[in-house]
């Protein structure tokens, strides 16, 4: 049992197998926030709350002449705007009067085994109904009737914790939401840091930690998508807290539009978290009767540091939130003709490349952008989901026959959401792009949004990916998306309803990759937008794989695949070797070194496989024979980050089975220094009284994670080694 009432005093706890969360009705039925952190088995921890008079904080008129008693110092499970809390609230409302007070009271509860869902929204699923529990919270504002259920999901033998909220219309006017946040949690006590994973095109994801300041810190995207630039997952930790020791929660945002995460100290240095959809400009209207379903958040604590973190979400995502067949099954190893051709392809060189992609091991072609339309550049024909016969004559279907008779699969890019003005589709429907009337909209890589807040919009782009998908043996589908969304108007709804225009159009698209992916349930969706910058839980759920980056440079491929493994597990990263001098930055890097990278995750090709010399192949033929035997440990290990790229040399990291028989250390010298002392890396995870065998030396595990492993290191630039480590006596590589 993981969650705990306690009916006479109103006492809610969640316990998981490491984890309590707590929290109260209090003689007021206001909610107040006990605790989350390590498991305490049995305790109410009200105690904790100490009564103090604090000067400007105000006291609600029910607390008669109590000033101790005050919502602005008192540690809130949901707090709303309007009712003495001068800190940020989780809901804002506009009531019909004008008024934005929402004052929330207790009056009820439900629990049942299994995990609540969210109609038509991706969530964190409980497939037997055995390994979840969901507990409701019901509370009231007796004077609007507006109704807020708090939702809770507890997966308990993850560490992990879900929140969302239903608010109801209980009223009998029409009322506005302005703000509301999936979660909001105050911890009272602490010394906190945060860390959050910031970015661009071409370098997302990367790791930032910084102490909590007082006042209001907020990380989030108004940019339509959960973004290049923040990723909707925050973690706070303790000043101590390292890769295998201290406190640290996560806080991570299933949703794919634009989110905020708020982060406050206030005046008595109580830290609020919270998150949710992003509120500028948000204006839901909630007629009587009517409910708003927030996206969830998923929270964890580690005691044991981000190791642990980071592992509590790698295993529920791969679990619990990836769907469909290529949830565990093996992915294929991929070329993708982007950075070998760009637009500049046809039948002839894809099937060349594909041919001599057989030859070295390769198991799926990808045609990239280019083969619909006009499409010789990224300023058309975009909505025109048309072969185009010139680049490849007689459609697709001889293309793919060709490539398949190679024994290599096939799979296509599409950008579905996207309009060219340049496109037939735009001269038949201009009235289906997101645009305010009279206005020029904002260009983005040429190209505007379609508006699939519509529902005839999405039937469109629905049937086109059909004829597309039906007319040949397409097994992979790369889902593009390569612009933030503007203009954010629909001539659909009224100009009192524009703000929800963000919200649906990402409901919208939800809808449609439910209704694709369900009836292609053989094909697997690989999503992308501009490389990582949709790489968030929501798209996990349709596509359980995402493109990682634009950027394929091996040396800032560790920063970027850092910061993504804090929150995902490599089984859901794609990462491909592309050829040298990089197209990103220019580097040269070796090919064994490139490979390395690439293996921490599903890996694959973007390069020319027909322009290789002999030499090149024959590395190619051997990485490729390398990743195949160690894939089982790429895709189902444990991974442990062994270094920071930020302060280090070096970057290092493990991958080891769960069942501690073998595993694949990884080392890339990203600064060759003159003279420079050895590598030494403490190695995490394995059994520490078997065995293991590296390069024909035996180590026990004790060793290897109390000594340690070390490594001469050669001045070479960008030098790389990938040492298999196993409990058998015989090595694999
Ligand atoms: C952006 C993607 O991230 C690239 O991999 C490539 O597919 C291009 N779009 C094609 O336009």
């Amino acid at each position: 049992m993981s969650i705990i009432v306690n009916e006479h005093e109103k006492l809610f706890t969640l316990h998981t197998e490491n984890t309590t969360y707590q929290f109260k009705a209090d003689q007021h039925g206001i909610l107040l926030h006990l605790y989350y952190g390590q498991k305490i088995t049995n305790q109410n921890l009200e105690y904790l709350i100490l009564p103090v008079d604090r000067g400007f904080s105000g006291n609600p008129y029910d607390a008669g002449d109590d000033r101790t008693y005050s919502l602005d110092t008192l540690p809130l499970e949901y707090p709303t705007e309007g009712v003495g809390d001068f800190r940020c609230p989780a809901l804002s409302v506009l009531n019909s009067n004008g008024s934005k007070v929402a004052d929330l009271r207790f009056c009820g509860y439900q629990k049942y085994a299994g995990k609540y869902m969210i109609e038509e929204q991706p969530a964190l699923y409980d497939e037997t109904g055995k390994t979840a529990e969901t507990l409701m919270l019901h509370l009231k504002d007796a004077l609007t009737g507006l109704e807020v259920t708090l939702l809770y999901g507890v997966f308990a033998e993850r560490d992990i914790i879900t929140r969302s909220v239903i608010v109801r219309n209980g009223g009998i006017d029409d009322t506005k939401i302005l703000r509301i946040q999936s979660a909001s949690i105050d911890f009272q006590y602490g010394e906190w840091e945060i860390i959050h994973f910031h970015g661009r095109h071409n370098m997302e994801r990367i790791f930032e930690r910084t102490p909590v300041p007082h006042g209001t810190t907020a990380y989030g995207s108004r940019r339509g998508t959960s973004s290049h630039q923040h990723n909707p997952f925050l973690i706070l930790c303790g000043k101590n807290t390292s890769e295998f020791h201290g406190e640290c929660f996560g806080m991570n945002l299933v949703y794919c539009g634009g989110f905020i995460a708020r982060i406050e100290r206030d005046q008595t240095d109580l830290v609020r978290l919270s998150m949710g959809l992003n509120d500028d400009g948000l204006s839901w209207k909630l007629s009587p009767g009517q409910t708003f379903h927030t996206p969830e958040v998923v929270l964890s604590f580690s005691s044991e540091g981000f190791s642990k973190l980071s592992h509590n979400y790698h295993a529920i995502y791969r679990n619990n939130l990836c769907r469909g067949k290529f949830k565990f099954n093996r992915k294929p190893i991929v070329i993708n003709n982007w950075e070998a051709t760009y637009f500049d392809f046809n039948s002839d060189k894809l099937i060349e490349i594909a041919k001599n992609a057989a030859e070295l091991g390769i198991e799926m072609l990808v045609m990239d952008d280019g083969w619909f339309g006009e499409r010789d550049n990224d300023k058309c024909s975009l909505g025109d989901w048309v072969v185009n016969t010139k680049k490849l004559p007689g459609g697709i279907t001889p293309l793919v026959e060709a490539v398949n008779a190679f024994g290599v699969k096939f799979g296509i890019w599409v950008e579905p959401e996207m309009i060219s003005e340049n496109s037939d589709l735009y001269r038949a429907h201009p009235e289906w792009v997101l645009r305010v009337p009279g206005r020029k909209p904002v260009h983005s890589r040429s190209q505007l949004v379609l508006d699939l807040s519509r529902e005839d919009v999405c039937d469109y782009i629905y049937s086109s990916m059909v004829s597309i998908l039906d007319s040949a043996n397409i097994e992979y589908v790369k889902w593009d998306m390569n612009r933030s969304i503007s203009d954010c108007y629909t001539t659909t709804l009224p100009y009192d309803r524009q703000g929800e225009v963000m919200h649906r159009y990402v409901l919208g698209l939800y809808k449609l990759l439910e209704r694709l992916t369900q009836r292609y349930t053989d094909v697997l969706f690989e999503g992308c937008s501009g490389g990582g910058g949709r790489f968030d839980p929501a798209m996990l759920y349709y596509h359980p794989l995402i493109w990682c980056s634009d950027n394929t440079d091996a040396i800032e491929r560790l920063k970027i695949q850092y910061g993504t493994s804090f929150a995902y597990p490599v089984s859901v990263v794609s990462s491909h070797v592309s050829a040298v001098p990089n197209h990103q930055t220019g580097r040269v890097t070796s090919l064994y070194t490139r490979g390395v990278v690439a293996m921490s995750g599903n890996f694959g090709y973007e390069l020319d496989t027909s322009v290789l010399s002999i030499a090149e192949k024959i590395k190619i033929r051997k990485q490729i024979q390398v990743f195949k035997e160690v894939q089982h440990i790429v895709h189902n290990g444990n991974y442990y980050r062994l270094s920071n790229p930020f302060e280090q040399r070096y970057v290092a990291w493990l991958m080891v089975l769960p069942d501690q028989s073998a595993a694949l250390l990884s080392i890339v010298i990203t600064q060759a220094e003159a003279n420079a002392p050895h590598i030494h890396i403490k190695l995490a995870g394995l059994n520490r009284n078997v065995s293991y065998l590296i390069e024909k030396k035996q180590y026990s595990g004790e060793a290897l994670m109390n000594a340690g492993y070390a490594i001469q290191c050669p001045t070479q630039d960008y030098y790389s080694t990938q040492l298999y480590i196993s409990s058998d006596s015989e090595s694999i590589l």
